[in-house]
């Protein structure tokens, strides 16, 4: 059982008011907040031991470096990975998406196929597009159903000797839905191929064990699971990242460096040129301790009675259409209210202190799919009331009864 009251006053955020009303916040898959506890670390961090990392033998430097060191093996518990270098710190999901790409634009050739969903991000979509078009290589589609989830019977189809990558969400941004990645993961093993999973949308509510799940490439973002913006990582087994190239040339990175040659140095420092962001990582730990704290299990117990709350109730509203209706989801709900621009209701509900996002979400392919130009989505992490969801219905009948 989750104290929410308790929860809650870790939080400062979540005692402003927005345009005059207590701030409802409701766009957690966008990003969450941050509790009091990794608030303090950052500002331990600036306040006391603010030094670069792995340069300085000087007492600054070296006690900054051990708590880096020390994030990354919290990171390593937490995905559980098998070695402290696999896990590469990045600036966010994207960057880590962006790392493995240019990766095998040396490793891929013309004829070879990618397999990506219908369900993905722009950011798992767009990077990969980009190497096939350096490479030669084909980019092919899961294609997803009405309920929002994937087509696997085309999946096992797609797959073939000439699959080199396949790359999907863990959890789709857009709907919600929790793809059956083991045997996405399976299968493309099968075909020799390996897996990339974007994990952003899954790690506030999902602890994932990259070992037990034999993927390849796992990465997320610090800012979905309380902790910073700018800061996130990327899980490769050692085998991958050997074979990969560095993606940018700087300090760093390097073993020894001449004008006829340079050296690279040994995972993870390979990736991981130029001053890192010090305090993002230490606090990106630190936020693993608070969610671990409180309990993976318990948070998506507690996400789940919200969502279902939330979807009867929602569901009770003549022309409420939902987006994303797998039995297998995440606390994240994509609507419509038949004849609305979903910007508009998104408008009306922030003039009541409600946060949540409208628009494509950045999954264009999806909204193509429904025929739509976006929608409003409510997505509730585990500091999220009973109240705040029935204020979300209360906000939602009150936009459409203004702009019927
Ligand atoms: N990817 C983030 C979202 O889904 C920003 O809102």
């Amino acid at each position: 059982m989750l104290d929410i009251k308790k929860i809650r006053q870790d939080f400062p955020i979540l005692n402003r008011e927005v345009n005059g009303k207590p701030l409802v916040y409701l766009d957690n898959a966008a990003t969450s907040q941050t509790p009091q506890q990794v608030i303090d670390v950052i500002v331990d961090y600036y306040s006391n031991y603010n030094a670069n990392i792995h340069r300085g033998v000087h007492s600054l430097s070296q006690e900054a470096t051990d708590k880096y060191e020390e994030a990354r093996l919290k990171i390593q518990h937490h995905f559980n990975a098998k070695h402290a270098y696999e896990i590469i710190l990045t600036s966010g999901t994207t960057e880590s998406i962006n790392l493995v790409a240019h990766g095998f634009g040396s490793l891929l050739e013309k004829g070879d196929e990618i397999i990506v969903s219908a369900l993905e991000h722009h950011s798992n979509i767009v990077p990969w597009q980009m190497l096939c078009e350096k490479t030669g290589a084909t980019l092919k589609v899961i294609p997803m159903t009405q309920e929002g989830e994937l087509d696997m019977s085309t999946y096992a189809d797609l797959l073939s000797a000439k699959t080199k990558l396949v790359f999907v969400n863990h959890i789709s941004n857009a709907l919600g839905t929790i793809n059956p990645i083991e045997s996405i993961i399976e299968q493309a093993h099968k075909a020799g191929a390996a897996v990339l999973l974007d994990g952003a949308q899954a790690c506030p509510h999902i602890k994932p064990d990259v070992q037990a799940l034999d993927v390849d490439f796992y990465v997320t973002s610090a800012h979905k699971i309380c902790g910073p913006t700018g800061v996130g990582m990327l899980y490769g087994k050692q085998e991958w990242l050997e074979k990969l190239p560095p993606y940018q040339g700087g300090g760093e990175m390097i073993a020894t460096v001449s004008f006829e040659k340079t050296t690279y140095a040994g995972l993870p420092h390979k990736f991981e040129a130029g001053t890192p962001n010090i305090c993002g990582g230490i606090a990106f730990g630190a936020a693993l301790d608070y969610m671990n704290a409180i309990g993976f299990d318990t948070i998506a117990a507690y996400e789940n009675e919200l969502l279902d709350y939330a979807t009867q109730e929602l569901l009770k509203i003549e022309g409420l259409k939902i987006y994303g209706t797998s039995k297998n989801k995440t606390s994240v709900i994509s609507f419509n209210l038949e004849g609305i621009h979903p910007y508009d209701v998104g408008t009306l509900l922030d003039k009541m202190g409600i946060a949540v996002r409208t628009g494509h979400h950045c999954a264009q392919p999806i909204m193509a799919f429904y025929n739509i130009p976006g929608t409003i989505r409510a997505s509730f992490a585990f500091y999220n009331t009973k109240a705040e969801v029935e204020a979300l219905i209360t906000g939602v009948k009150k936009a459409k009864m203004m702009l019927s």
